[in-house]
């Protein structure tokens, strides 16, 4: 790591944003979305832009918030919530990181170079500083102050909760809560392995099923408090709506790394014999590989110090100048274990004669023991031994290579297990399926044979109670044809009568007369 360049920014006035006490944290890719942040941020809620960042370390992030705010000519404001103070157990997290980090809080060196950044990047009049952990700060902050809400403190499982509680009681109607460090959502790994993850209590691991290192504790809080959530190379965001945390689209084309880091930005290139190639602020470098890891930052000035530090303004031009000066440097054989290097989370270590690979995972390992005895005591695939750098590293490509074939082997595996238990479970389910269709279709058979004879019944039935009512009917009509004829009888009996009497009565006058 670069102290020269920490000397150079504090005795001028500039932000740092590099190696030195752990300055740069995280990748630095993921601030390049802070600026399509505030953007979503500004679109849908009501200026000022309130920041609350829980997490601030050397101020990194903070300036970048900052730089987004000037950027898009917005009004706000950021308020830091840290401790400052040592945070990791080193008996769980012993990586060198970890145990600078605790020398850098310990000294207050880290919020020293805090209040440097901050005020060197002009933030002085929109910061306010909350100096103590988010439990104690958090809950005394007013309801729906904030317009966006940064966690990237505490990345225990139960503190990372706790900050997203908060911050849902924190945020403004459509405000946006982000955060850093998710590597891997929590539908992407096996359930039982990030509980116990999680229980483990480690800040940052390898996962075995997902092949990708990760933050149990971030992976786990955001996938039970949230769920899924819209996520760039580790940021995160959703937006708050109402109750609901829904994922947010961001305008990627407003993405940029913020210019304070840009100087400080190393990536490495690639390597070629004996070299290492990088390139930092637009120049590539070749960074001989006697050069131990720490002190690669110190030389990428812009000087060339050849055969060791070599520059050029373009990959191929240092590529070539490497190239030729390869063999040219006798690479000292160190009594004591020297990290010369890193490649895909291993440490490659010199020690007399041999060079190892040492996953970073796995903490220290005592090297002065005889190769045999190693190779006894740890893993293959974690302590690797050869002669060469070069070879270290493309061994240690084959080793995790080797692993991603494994794991992917074991997921096909499960998979054809689970296909082979199907499959031999299909003809008792099948017979199962016949069997109940059988049983369905005689069961349907029988209830249509009895409805079809209750219906026969029931016609034969009103067929009777009609015959019957036809009989009635034929001998009401007989009845009343013959009382008509009786009647009609009866009428001309009458009418003989009264012919007879009318002759009589005649009969009668006549005589009397
Ligand atoms: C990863 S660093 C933050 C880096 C910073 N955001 C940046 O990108 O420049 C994590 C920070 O969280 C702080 N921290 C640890 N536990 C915390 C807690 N419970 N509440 C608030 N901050 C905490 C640490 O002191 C440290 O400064």
């Amino acid at each position: 790591m670069s102290y020269r360049a920490l000397s150079e920014a504090l005795l001028n006035g500039k932000p740092y944003a590099g190696a030195a006490l752990q300055a740069l944290q995280g990748p630095p890719e993921r601030q390049r979305y802070f600026r399509p942040v505030v953007k979503a941020a500004a679109e849908a809620v009501p200026a000022p832009i309130r920041i609350l960042e829980i997490g601030s370390w050397a101020g990194v992030s903070a300036i970048s918030w900052g730089t987004a705010l000037k950027d898009l000519n917005q009004e706000g404001d950021i308020t830091c919530v840290d401790p400052w103070l040592p945070y990791f157990d080193i008996n769980l997290n012993n990586a060198d990181v970890y145990r600078e980090m605790n020398r850098a809080a310990e000294r207050s060196l880290i919020y020293k170079l805090f209040q440097h950044n901050t005020t060197a990047a002009g933030l002085q009049d929109i910061l306010h500083v909350k100096q103590g952990s988010s439990r104690e700060v958090l809950p005394h902050l007013p309801e729906r102050a904030f317009t966006i809400v940064y966690i990237d403190g505490s990345h225990a499982y139960e503190d990372v909760v706790f900050d997203i509680e908060q911050a849902k009681r924190l945020l403004r109607d459509c405000g946006i809560l982000c955060g850093d460090d998710l590597e891997l959502q929590n539908g992407e790994i096996e359930p039982k392995e990030l509980a116990d993850a999680v229980q483990g209590g480690h800040d940052f691991v390898l996962s075995g099923s997902a092949t990708r290192h990760y933050h149990p504790g971030v992976t786990a809080a955001v996938g039970e408090v949230i769920g899924k959530v819209s996520v760039w190379e580790g940021f995160w965001a959703v937006r708050i709506q109402g109750a609901h945390l829904k994922q947010v689209a961001l305008d990627l084309n407003s993405a940029g790394l913020p210019p304070h880091i840009l100087p400080f930005f190393q990536r490495m290139e690639g390597q070629t014999a004996g070299y290492s190639l990088y390139f930092q602020a637009g120049r590539y470098y070749a960074v001989s590989d006697s050069v131990p890891s720490e002190v690669v930052g110190e030389l990428l000035t812009g000087y060339e110090f050849p055969p060791i530090v070599l520059v050029g303004r373009t990959f191929q031009e240092v590529k070539e100048k490497a190239e030729a000066c390869t063999g040219q440097i006798s690479v000292e054989r160190p009594h004591e274990p020297q990290i010369v290097g890193q490649h895909r989370n291993f440490n490659i270590v010199r020690l007399k004669d041999l060079v190892y690979g040492v996953r970073q995972s796995i903490g220290e390992v005592n090297l002065s023991l005889d190769s045999s005895l190693l190779a006894n005591q740890y893993d293959q695939q974690d302590v690797i031994i050869g002669t060469t750098v070069d070879g270290i590293k493309t061994r240690i490509d084959c080793v995790e290579l080797l692993r991603n074939v494994e794991c992917l082997e074991q997921k096909i595996q499960l998979m054809s297990d689970h296909f082979e238990s199907t499959k031999n479970q299909l003809p008792a389910w099948l017979d199962q399926f016949r069997s109940s269709t059988s049983k369905l279709q005689a069961q349907f058979a029988s209830e249509l044979a009895k409805i079809a004879q209750e219906l026969a019944q029931e016609r034969e039935q009103r067929q009777l109670v009609l015959r019957a009512a036809e009989q009635r009917a034929a001998e009401s009509l007989r009845q009343a044809v013959e009382a008509a004829k009786a009647a009609e009888r009866l009428q001309r009996r009458i009418d003989d009568r009264l012919t007879e009497v009318t002759a009589l009565v005649k009969e009668l006058r006549r005589k009397t007369s």
